[in-house]
């Protein structure tokens, strides 16, 4: 199968094709024909052998291991694949007639500032595309009542925003109403919208480019799949994650050292992580050093012999501390029924509101401490906001840059309603229906857990 897919036939029998594979729909939806030499075409002239090189024509497999194939049947050519990034001989905007827009939506992230520049640098300077706006403050900034400028983005305007966290664009969460974000996109002759946010937002944009394919507008809506969770499927690892975790890492630290350096030290770190506990994982295997981990993949129990508040006392009685690491959506049942009343809003993106788990174990933790005639000292760290608010590390500045050129060359060739993401090393196109289709989680049986109870040496579960 070819990168380019054009006409219903075609579409319908590429559909099959992954029908038969049992896998899910990886189609990538275009404008229509590209028929525009490129002006980066020169660049793949040259034919490339080596194994780091994907040619635009080929496939990324989806699955790397034999089980995984053999499971799915069929023939080599039939199984689930993705469409490889990178630039197109032919292009379907001609880019002295393109104007871009670019907004960012949801939470912070280290490096959106890195993606937002990338973009501008990328379409700029390899395609001479001349027009490039920014939208302020999420999908606010489509919303005339909002009264929000645009900003014009050129290569000296976001020369330095990558020096610092956040979005020069600012952001908002929230769905807008999709009809009138068109309406702005025409007004102003965009086409191509670039959108930057999590699941919520790519569920936006993908209303927005339904409503776009109902008036028949050529505008393409391209993503970049933002979550210092990691939640998001089909991708590595998302942009920032790895600055958020070892600043996260760094305060599993801090409460290390205060814990070991009080009798009877107990050290609690609650990170983000709504439904997904990576940073949790990654942070607590970075220093190598907690005692348990808790996310919300996994469910405990506090009280018994064999619960987390025995086992945490039997720590400190053992190596005269214990640390405790907690993704904040971790433990939820547990903080429902202990904390009323039961009135924990939903935000704007309809996540559901969270109890704090983190304020729980350190009551409970300090109640069994009492209650086993232990003076505890217990050291609570939540970084929250600060894990979020830097700028991008060196790893992740690369990989923003990689990902928002890897999503110019998608949008300059007419590929739409798609995000941009690396998977397997290689970076490919992922429709934005199967990036919102399930969340990323930790699997409880698999290898990043088992690192994580080897760490840790907590049992498999805290319970009976
Ligand atoms: O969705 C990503 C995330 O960082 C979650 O981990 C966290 O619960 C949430 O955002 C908090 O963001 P805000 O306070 O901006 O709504």
């Amino acid at each position: 199968m070819t990168g380019e897919v054009h006409g219903i036939a075609a579409r319908r029998a590429a559909r099959q094709m992954i029908a038969v594979a049992g896998g899910p729909d990886l189609l990538i939806k275009t404008l229509g024909p590209a028929r525009i030499e490129s002006p980066l075409a020169a660049l793949l002239d040259t034919r490339q052998t080596t194994e780091h090189h994907v040619d635009e024509g080929d496939r990324v497999l989806l699955d790397d291991t034999l089980s995984m194939v053999r499971a799915r049947g069929g023939s080599v050519g039939e199984l689930p694949s993705f469409e490889p990034a990178g630039p197109r001989r032919k292009i379907f905007f001609d880019p002295s007639k393109t104007r871009a827009g670019i907004v960012t939506c949801g939470g912070l992230c280290p490096g959106l500032n890195d993606v937002i520049r990338g973009l501008v640098r990328n379409l700029t300077n390899h395609y001479g595309v001349r027009r490039i706006v920014g939208f302020r403050n999420g999908y606010q900034g489509f919303i005339a009542s909002y009264r929000y400028d645009v900003v014009d983005l050129t290569p000296e305007s976001v020369r330095d925003i990558n020096v610092d966290g956040g979005t020069v664009l600012g952001t908002s969460r929230g769905p807008q109403d999709p009809h009138e974000i068109v309406d702005c996109l025409e007004r102003l002759g965009i086409n191509i919208l670039f959108v930057i946010g999590g699941d919520g937002t790519m569920r936006g944009a993908m209303q927005i480019a339904n409503v776009i394919g109902e008036r028949g507008t050529r505008i393409t809506v391209l993503g970049v799949p933002k979550t210092i969770d990691n939640d998001i499927p089909y991708l590595d690892q998302s942009f920032g994650f790895q600055t958020a975790f070892a600043r996260a890492a760094e305060s599993i630290h801090a409460v290390t050292v205060e814990a070991k350096s009080t009798p009877h030290g107990v050290g609690l770190v609650k990170l983000m992580g709504r439904h997904s506990g990576f940073i949790a994982c990654y942070a607590a295997l970075a220093r190598n050093d907690a005692d348990v981990v808790l996310i919300p993949e996994v469910a405990f129990q506090l009280d018994g012999d064999g619960g987390l508040l025995h086992h945490v006392q039997r720590r400190v009685q053992d190596r005269g501390y214990a640390v405790v690491v907690v993704a904040e959506g971790a433990g939820q049942e547990i903080s429902h029924s202990e904390q009323a009343p039961d009135d924990v809003p939903s935000d704007a993106s309809g996540n559901t509101g969270l109890r704090d788990v983190g304020a729980l174990l350190r009551r409970r933790f300090a109640e069994h401490f009492a209650a086993a005639g232990i003076e505890a000292s217990i050291r609570f760290i939540d970084p929250s906001y600060a894990i979020r608010s830097v700028p991008a590390n060196p790893y992740d500045s690369v990989y923003c840059v990689r990902l928002a050129q890897a999503a110019v060359h998608a949008a300059m060739s007419g590929r739409t309603e798609m995000v941009v993401g690396r998977w397997r090393r290689r970076f490919v196109h992922i429709p934005m229906a199967a990036a919102v289709s399930k969340r990323n989680q930790v699997d409880p049986h698999g290898d990043l857990w088992m690192s994580v109870l080897e760490a840790t040496g907590q049992p498999v579960r805290f319970g009976d």
